[in-house]
């Protein structure tokens, strides 16, 4: 009897040094793992250089849109164009639903080089390169076409090659449809009902300034905390297009929605400079192409989805407002033009002369 229990402690001492062996023989390689990756990234000089793994330039694209979104599909399919025509030596990491951060930080990441790439919206943009108000005036544009024309013309290039003053490269557009005013109580029917209702807005003292000039107070909330805002009642709305409306819940909290179309704000695929000239001519150009086709693809997916989506908030009970006519909203905005629009006068006019082209 002594003897089966003496086998069996030995047999059971002999397991648990093997599986203490094992485990930290495991340890110690996740270690090393970690500490190649820290190495890597540390060998980054000031981050202003593409992290090469095994051979490989790996870059991480920051968006803030949840998987579905169209600008995400369309980061999606950026990075499998760049992986299949660089034969892998390039490869785009897409971070989706805001893993790398707020939209603020992740653009001062792209400009510092801790992030290569990000999609973001120009209204941030703008507080780094303050000419892009230009392109996000409020009742700027008659339609998306029109936009469309002045982002395809020589207008939209200067803009992506103006991005080179703070560092970072616009590869291209993307389309973030028309922003409408949405609220929890109070239903909106012209600009007269905004009066001192508290509307959050990106954080941009542009957008502020806008509100304010409708009479509204804004309040700038980053867009992953919107939803709780309106759930609470800290605001008494937003305003945003009808993906992010509804991607976002906020339809949930915020049923009445008016569709003012108030501005159409174009959105940027950027890359920090520094990381994108390291690349071979080859695949710099790869970059800039396959951007541009993921551009062309993901306007015409956001057309689809807007349609699906509108008709799938009217299905759920959210009141639409549409309103035949804006032009007190339009007159109520003229102070901005006047002050922002200093100085583009000329601008402006070619910005006209596109509509409907
Ligand atoms: C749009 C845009 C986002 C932006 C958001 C906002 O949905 O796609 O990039 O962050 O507006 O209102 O903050």
């Amino acid at each position: 009897m002594d003897k089966i229990i003496k086998r069996i402690s030995f047999f059971g001492i002999a397991i648990l040094l093997i599986f203490t062996i094992f485990s930290l023989v495991r340890i110690h390689r996740i270690q090393n793992e970690r500490r190649s990756e820290i190495d890597v990234l540390q060998s980054r000089d000031n981050f202003q250089e593409p992290l090469v793994r095994d051979g490989k330039v790996l870059l991480r694209l920051a968006n803030n849109q949840g998987p579905s979104h169209p600008a995400s599909k369309a980061c999606d399919y950026f990075a499998e164009l760049v992986k299949e025509r660089t034969d892998g030596r390039v490869e785009i990491l897409n971070y989706h639903s805001g893993q790398l951060g707020d939209e603020k930080d992740v653009i001062s990441q792209v400009m510092y080089g801790g992030i290569d790439l990000a999609r973001v919206s120009i209204a941030l943009l703008a507080e780094y390169e303050p000419e892009l108000i230009v392109l996000q005036m409020p009742y700027l544009y008659e339609n998306a076409d029109h936009m469309w024309n002045v982002l395809d013309s020589e207008i939209g290039n200067r803009y992506l090659k103006s991005m080179r003053d703070v560092g970072v490269e616009g590869l291209c557009w993307y389309d973030a449809g028309a922003r409408n005013f949405y609220t929890t109580e109070q239903n909106i029917h012209n600009a007269e009902d905004l009066k001192n209702l508290k509307i959050r807005v990106q954080e941009s003292f542009f957008w502020s300034d806008v509100i304010k000039t409708l009479g509204a107070e804004p309040v700038e909330i980053p867009y992953n905390k919107v939803q709780q805002a309106l759930k609470y009642g800290e605001i008494d709305g937003a305003e945003n297009n009808f993906s992010s409306y509804i991607g976002m819940g906020h339809h949930m909290y915020a049923k009445n929605i008016v569709m003012d179309e108030h501005v159409r704000i174009p959105e940027m695929i950027i890359m920090n400079q520094s990381v994108l000239e390291q690349l071979s001519k080859v695949d710099q150009e790869i970059l800039y192409q396959a951007a541009q086709e993921s551009s062309v693809w993901q306007r015409r997916l956001w057309e689809e989805q807007e349609e699906v989506t509108i008709k799938t908030l009217e299905k759920s009970g959210v009141n639409i407002t549409r309103i035949e006519n804006k032009q007190d909203f339009i007159d109520q905005v003229q102070p901005i033009y006047d002050t922002y629009g200093k100085g583009y006068k000329s601008l402006f006019a070619q910005i006209q002369e596109l509509k409907g082209k």
